[in-house]
């Protein structure tokens, strides 16, 4: 296999051509993918024609299949979830917002493998942010603050029945399945500057979408730092905005990135299918 890899020239990010993902990808053939990911922190493979079966397999390559605690699934797939948006659609974007996937839990996951079914002709983009850069990028005093910093994250301001995506959102016709649930106000502790256990770097972990408060500091003070945070790390410059493709698939790390969803496709579907990769440990 001769891959053709051609970064993105952004912050992060690599498209990745000449491998046929419908067929069993040899140990290491997985090994150089999984390096790949590693390295550019998001890979995008185009033109794969892959059935469910494939996607679940693939995502296997790089991990477990991991937990989606509040996403209902498609039919006939209990591990692929439907990120989809009608054209008729009223409801906000969703996942509109810079963050990390599930980071409340124990052991959130290693990364998410999203393919690229429906897509609009216009719009929406994911975009990423590389929270290495931003570790590596960050003002002494803004540094200071995050020393030994411990992150309390829970899933409340989303997927609680009064979150984003609760009975409200429920009510007003979104074509995604979410499930909403008083579980999400559960809280994890986890360090807001994480050593990934693959790579050995250090990344700023998750964002405001899912940091409730910091360990040993008042609401109010943890939400001026958690949006002073939120500010540094999603800067353009630490940015790669994704443009999808039909029959696209795309990997990212989600120990060393942020992403977020865009709109701008108003009238038209859009619909992706999502498999969550589980990580071994924190
Ligand atoms: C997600 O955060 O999983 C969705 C990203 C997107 O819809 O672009």
């Amino acid at each position: 296999m001769t891959l053709t890899v051609t970064p993105s020239g952004q912050a992060c990010g690599a498209r990745i051509e000449g491998i046929d993902l419908t067929q069993d990808l040899n140990a290491s053939q997985i090994e150089e993918l999984r390096q790949l990911w590693l390295e550019h922190k998001v890979i995008a493979l185009p033109n794969q024609s892959l059935a469910p079966e494939d996607l679940e397999r693939v995502a296997n390559y790089f991990g477990e299949v991991g937990e989606d605690p509040f996403f209902g699934h498609i039919d006939g797939y209990p591990n692929i979830c439907a990120i989809q948006r009608d054209a008729d659609e009223k409801t906000p974007i969703f996942a509109e917002i810079f963050h990390t996937d599930w980071s409340f839990m124990q052991i959130p996951p290693a990364g998410t493998a999203l393919f690229g079914i429906t897509i609009p002709p216009h719009g929406g983009d994911t975009l990423f942010a590389d929270q290495v850069k931003a570790y590596e990028d960050m003002p002494d005093a803004l540094r200071e603050k995050v020393k030994g910093l411990t992150a309390i994250h829970s899933a409340a301001l989303g997927y609680a029945p009064d979150g984003a995506y609760g009975d409200n959102d429920q009510a007003s016709g979104r074509s995604m399945q979410i499930k909403p649930s008083e579980k999400a106000r559960e809280t994890c502790p986890h360090p807001m500057v994480r050593t990934h256990h693959e790579t050995g770097t250090k990344a700023l972990f998750s964002s405001a979408a899912y940091i409730q408060s910091f360990q040993d500091m008042s609401l109010e003070a943890s939400q001026a730092l958690a949006m002073e945070l939120y500010a540094h790390q999603t800067q353009e410059k630490f940015q790669y905005r994704h443009k999808w493709e039909k029959d696209m698939l795309v990997i990212w790390d989600n120990r060393s990135l942020l992403h977020c969803a865009t709109g701008g496709f108003d009238g038209y579907d859009r619909l992706l299918h999502r498999v969550t990769i589980a990580d071994t440990k924190w």
